[in-house]
Order: C-alpha cells, then structure tokens, then sequence
C-alpha cells in the first residue's frame, strides 16, 4: 500500500528551494533523504509531514491528499497515524521521561511499551527529570515518547544526530525493527550517508532536485 505519495513539490524561501519532487513511500519501506546543509531536506520534511504548505505539487498520505484536508483530520492524523522526530526534541523538562511517555500515551491511547524502552536502553532512567538524562538519553526519550503513538509512519530529521555511533545504530535498528512489527515506514533526513543507504531507498536533494541514488 502506497501510504505517501509526492507529486512535482517546489518550494521557495528567499530563493527557489526545490521543484519537481515527486516519489512514493509504501508500507514497510524506509527512505532516506540526503542532500548537504541548507539544501533543503528539513524544509521538505515539514511538506511532507504537513507542517509546511508547499508553494506548489501535492502530498497524499494513506490515500488522501492532505493540504486540501479540515484542521481536525490534520490534528488527528498529526496525533494517531505520524511520528515526527526531531534532532531538537521538544520533551517537557520539568517531568519525568515516564511522565513525558505518559502525555503521549494519553492522547494516543496506546499504552507505554516497556520493551521498546528496554530496546532504546532508557528503561532505567524513567524516573529521573528530563534534565537530568544526558542529551542522548533524551533523545532516546522522545524516540520512544513518538514510537509510543504506534504511527504508521515515522518522520525523523536527524534523529541520531547527538548520539555516539554506536547507539546510533542501535536506535536506527529499534526503528527497522519497529517498522516490520507495527508495518509502517520511514522517511530519514540524514547527511549521514552511510546510515541512509542502510533504507531502502536512497534520495539526494541538490541542484534544487530530487534525485534518486538508490
Ligand atoms: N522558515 C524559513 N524562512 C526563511 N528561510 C528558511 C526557513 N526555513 C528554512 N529556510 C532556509 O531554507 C534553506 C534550507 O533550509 P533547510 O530546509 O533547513 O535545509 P537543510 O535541512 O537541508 O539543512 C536555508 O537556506 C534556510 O535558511
Ligand atoms: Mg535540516
């Protein structure tokens, strides 16, 4: 099942961004979006997972084109059906990892799945406040705070950009694992070349296109 499809996306700040973007993602695929810095990836991310409106083109997800869709279908598909992850994580500092895990659990209805935590290797630092984990340990938090929702796709920009190699791959294999169980899929915006060439696809934004290298 084709669960995002872009077609002939452009975009333009002070200058043209990019134009002609268009690929679709099916169910357990993951896709990784290279391209270096200021080419454009975090502005096509936020097109794709409807928080940007883009200056011209269309973006479907699970069917349905979603620039066109009502503010509460926007809010529902934003809370239940996609995962954003930020290399900037917007977790609630003054609370516990467990209670940052709780506000996503209660509005997705879906409880804390504790052997995902076990997975990321943060299940021991539940109780302690949010400002007193490590950046990677918070990172992991609101990996596992998204993945918590149970989306049918995962937006993440950077995700393991403050985290060691090593963990990288671990939550990197937390997210391929994750996909096949729950069948979703992934797109990555990464300028981390080898970890995007460990997707499915592959795709280089430059020269204000998107072009296809795996
Ligand atoms: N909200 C905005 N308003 C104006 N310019 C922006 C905005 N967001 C991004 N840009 C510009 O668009 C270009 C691409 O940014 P971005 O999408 O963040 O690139 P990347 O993620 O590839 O580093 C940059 O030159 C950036 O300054
Ligand atoms: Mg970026």
């Amino acid at each position: 099942m084709t669960i995002l499809k872009a077609t002939n996306l452009a975009h333009a700040f002070d200058y043209p961004l990019f134009a002609d973007v268009s690929f679709a993602l099916r169910t357990l695929e993951s896709l990784a979006i290279i391209g270096v810095s200021g080419s454009g990836k975090s502005t096509l991310l936020h097109i794709l997972s409807t928080l940007l409106q883009p200056k011209s083109g269309e973006v479907e997800l699970f069917g349905k084109p979603i620039y066109t869709m009502s503010n509460p279908e926007l809010i529902a598909l934003r809370r239940h059906d996609i995962g954003l992850i930020y290399q900037a994580h917007y977790l609630l500092k003054g609370f516990s990892a467990r209670e940052n895990l709780e506000v996503a659990s209660i509005l997705s209805h879906q409880a804390i799945d504790e052997a995902l935590l076990q997975r990321l290797g943060v299940h021991h630092v539940l109780e302690q406040k949010v400002t007193e984990l490590s950046g990677g340990q918070q990172q992991r938090i609101s990996i596992a705070r998204v993945l918590t929702k149970k989306p049918r796709l995962i937006f993440a920009d950077e995700p393991t950009g403050n985290l060691d190699s090593e963990t990288a791959d671990e939550v990197m294999q937390t997210f391929y694992d994750y996909i096949k169980e729950y069948e979703s899929a992934m797109v990555l915006v990464t300028h981390d070349e080898e970890l995007a060439f460990k997707c499915d696809s592959v795709y280089r934004l430059e020269h204000q296109q998107l072009v296809k290298v795996k």
